[in-house]
């Protein structure tokens, strides 16, 4: 097998798709090694599973940073100093830069927890619920300088019942996260989905 492309996984909280991540990693065929952690938030949980998986992480507080600029350059030279090849943003809460975001246009992945394009930003399974749609999802997607409006790789559906809150929405389109994230990364790491040209092409 070619090496394993390097991935660094951008979190701001709980890492339960950093979890996913990390195990999928870990079979010997899977086409991409999780090398890095990046947290702007201290107290993350996330952390905890990078520690306990022996993963190298690193904090960098947005708030040390005068403007988002600085703050990008800062994950920049970490994840060039780590030798990063692909970034997974997995619940990391700040937006790029333009710059960083070119820098990185078709190397740098985000999970959504609905069907893009419907319910961008946060309050996503509320914004779901209010709308009363029947069925949710998750979406991964290659990032792009509009926030959650990138080139779509792959999603996957659930059913919204009637009687769904937002924690048993967000349950049910978290497990199909778990899933869908390790599939998009193997499919990017592995070369068999590009961006080209703004839109995603599939090589097979
Ligand atoms: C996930 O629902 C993801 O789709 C969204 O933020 C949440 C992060 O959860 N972007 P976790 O930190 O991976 O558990």
């Amino acid at each position: 097998m070619t090496k394993k492309k390097r991935t660094a996984v951008l979190i701001s909280g709980r890492g339960s798709n950093l979890a996913a991540l990390i195990e999928a990693s870990r079979a010997p065929s899977y086409p991409a090694e999780i090398a890095l952690v990046l947290s702007n938030v201290e107290t993350a949980e996330g952390l905890k599973v990078a520690a306990t998986a022996a993963i190298p992480s690193k904090i960098i507080s947005h708030m040390t940073f005068p403007a988002r600029e600085d703050f990008d350059a800062a994950i920049d030279a970490a994840l060039a100093e780590a030798n990063i090849d692909i970034i997974c943003e997995a619940g990391f809460m700040r937006i790029h830069s333009d710059g960083f975001v070119r820098k990185w246009l078709g190397r740098m992945l985000n999970i959504h927890p609905s069907l893009l394009p419907a319910f961008k930003g946060i309050r996503v399974h509320q914004q779901a619920l209010d709308a009363g749609v029947r069925i949710s999802g998750c979406t991964v997607h290659f990032v792009v300088p509009e926030l959650d409006s990138g080139p779509i790789i792959a999603q996957a559906a659930v059913p919204v019942f009637p009687d769904d809150t937002v924690a048993t929405l967000q349950q049910r389109v978290l497990l199909e996260e778990h899933k869908l994230y390790p599939a998009a990364l193997k499919q990017v790491a592995e070369g068999s989905v590009v961006l080209r040209e703004g839109k995603v092409v599939f090589l097979g």
